[in-house]
């Protein structure tokens, strides 16, 4: 089992601002996007009730931005888990394969935004937490 400080990594956009206001960039196959990016989709109007997520995926690697608002990622890799505030348009969240995620406590103005490495395939994704500890035990990925 991997360790969970290889799973996931905080990323620094740079913030392209002068007077007219900000600007970040996200390329793929960067230094700070290591993925070639297939897909993008945001999340809003979720309140600070619901719970998102829920699922590790066995292909897919993400980087979650917060574009506007704040939200919270709880990261799982079956042994210990770590909190994210997401709080920056400028800061990203990299996470990836096998690695169990929650988001939740959105703020009213959250706009999460998602890159992903890979086109939806909801084969790919594991919603089963039993599934998952039991198939990070066989080590099948
Ligand atoms: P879901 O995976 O539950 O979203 P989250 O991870 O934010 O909790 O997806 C919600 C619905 O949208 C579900 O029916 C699958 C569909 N969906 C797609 O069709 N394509 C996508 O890229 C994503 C992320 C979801």
């Amino acid at each position: 089992m991997r360790n969970i400080e290889d799973m996931y990594r905080i990323i620094e956009f740079d913030e392209l601002g002068d007077e007219r206001g900000n600007l970040v960039v996200a390329e793929g196959e960067s230094d700070l996007v290591p993925f070639l990016i297939n897909r993008i989709f945001y999340i809003y109007g979720s309140d600070s009730q619901v719970v998102r997520g829920q699922h590790a995926n066995k292909k897919t690697q993400f980087i979650l931005i917060n574009v506007s608002g704040t939200s919270k990622v709880k990261l799982d890799n079956g042994k210990e888990t770590r909190i994210i505030e997401l709080n920056k348009p400028k800061m990203g969240l990299f996470i990836d394969t096998m690695l169990w995620k929650d988001m939740y406590d959105f703020s009213p103005d959250s706009v999460l935004l998602v890159l992903a490495s890979e086109h939806y395939d909801s084969e790919e994704y594991i919603r089963d937490y039993d599934k998952y500890i039991e198939m990070l035990k066989n080590e099948e990925v």
